[in-house]
């Protein structure tokens, strides 16, 4: 039924008082489906013309001849000609391909050779998977289908929370008080967040705890190979809990690269913004001014000095544009992020890249 729009514009050709270009474009899907399949918008024709736009509508309508085997009906509202298909044909041409198609019907190939990275789920290790998460696994699975489904290779990302000041406060939370819990194999990780929940709470009434997080994350920083273990093994056992998650959705991640794989290649993206003098300093921060594009700065570098979300997305976004050389690359985040991620894309233009938007 694709070809009912084909049949339209074929009927339109014959009958329009002035010869429209590019009528594929001209012709427009009602919002409202009770107002037709198609429709044709007269307003931009009256100026030519010097008529109304319900009178041009009329007349195409007048002298329009249509196929009722397609077409069941044309009808002029407003300054529209509304088309409506004939749904027999509809219902019929749908019944004959989707048969012999089976599963395979709908899909087609117009995204071939071309890349579509899809970055969802991406969970916070050493804290809960909750409702959000959950959300963008279903929706972002379903994209994916849906990209291989039109000829896309879809690439899944996984673009874990595997990094930050909430494995200061495990760390340090195992550090005081691990011999007062018990490890059941298997259940390890509900044990990490019984601790991570206790540190939360006592940090309010004991401010040296925040200190104390600090000092294990800096350790962490500085590879010290204990701190650096018992980071691997609490990423070990978050990823496990989560795989069980992923199997009865049967989500699929063509990579695990998250946060922490990001740590080495910041100075890369620093360096070039630097040199295409985009970074400058305020109030002891390194920021992106984003002032004529009506934003606050996006903070690259904090006043203490260290990285951020921002820079670790931005280093994995120009990661992710040369590894895969992406048609589009897709984010299935809570709206939260929406201005995080208009800033990432800024400064993403800003030093020159091409962005998925235009492609
Ligand atoms: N870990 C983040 C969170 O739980 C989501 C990450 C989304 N993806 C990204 N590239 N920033 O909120």
């Amino acid at each position: 039924m694709n070809d009912l729009k084909q049949v339209i514009i074929k009927c339109l050709e014959k009958a329009m008082p002035t010869s429209i270009d590019d009528l594929d474009k001209f012709l427009e899907i009602p919002a409202d489906a009770s107002r037709g399949d198609y429709a044709l918008p007269c307003f931009p024709l009256a100026k030519i013309l010097k008529k109304s736009p319900a009178l041009i509508a009329q007349e195409i309508k007048d002298k329009i001849v249509i196929d009722p085997q397609y077409i069941e009906k044309v009808e002029v509202v407003g300054g529209y000609l509304n088309f409506y298909g004939n749904p027999q044909t509809f219902v019929k041409h749908l019944l004959e391909n989707f048969d012999p198609k089976k599963e395979k019907f709908g899909s087609s190939n117009i995204g071939k050779g071309r890349n579509v990275v899809i970055d969802y789920s991406s969970p916070n290790i050493a804290k809960p998977f909750h409702i959000g998460h959950l959300r963008s696994t279903v929706i972002g699975g379903a994209i994916y289908r849906i990209y291989q489904f039109l000829g896309y290779h879809s690439i899944g990302v996984n673009f874990l929370g595997d990094w930050g000041v909430q494995f200061g406060k495990v760390m340090a939370g195992l550090s005081l008080w691990k011999d007062e819990y018990t490890f059941t194999e298997g259940k390890e990780i509900d044990t990490i967040l019984k601790i991570y929940v206790r540190y939360n709470q006592e940090e309010k009434e004991k401010p040296e705890l925040n200190d104390l997080a600090k000092k294990w994350l800096k350790k962490l920083e500085d590879h010290d190979e204990e701190t650096v273990q018992t980071w691997q093994w609490i990423r070990k056992i978050s990823l496990e809990n989560f795989q069980k998650t992923y199997r009865l959705l049967h989500s699929h991640f063509d990579s695990y690269h998250g946060e922490a794989y990001y740590n080495d290649k910041m100075q890369d993206i620093l360096d070039e913004l630097q040199q295409k003098h985009l970074l400058k300093e305020s109030e002891g921060a390194h920021v992106v001014d984003l002032e004529e594009y009506h934003m606050p700065p996006c903070i690259l570098i904090t006043s203490a000095g260290t990285s951020i979300y921002a820079t670790r997305d931005l280093a994995a976004l120009k990661d992710r544009a040369k590894t895969y050389d992406f048609a589009k690359a897709l984010y299935v985040v809570g709206a939260e992020q929406q201005l995080h991620f208009k800033q990432i894309f800024k400064v993403f233009e800003l030093m020159g890249y091409d962005t998925y938007a235009k492609r």
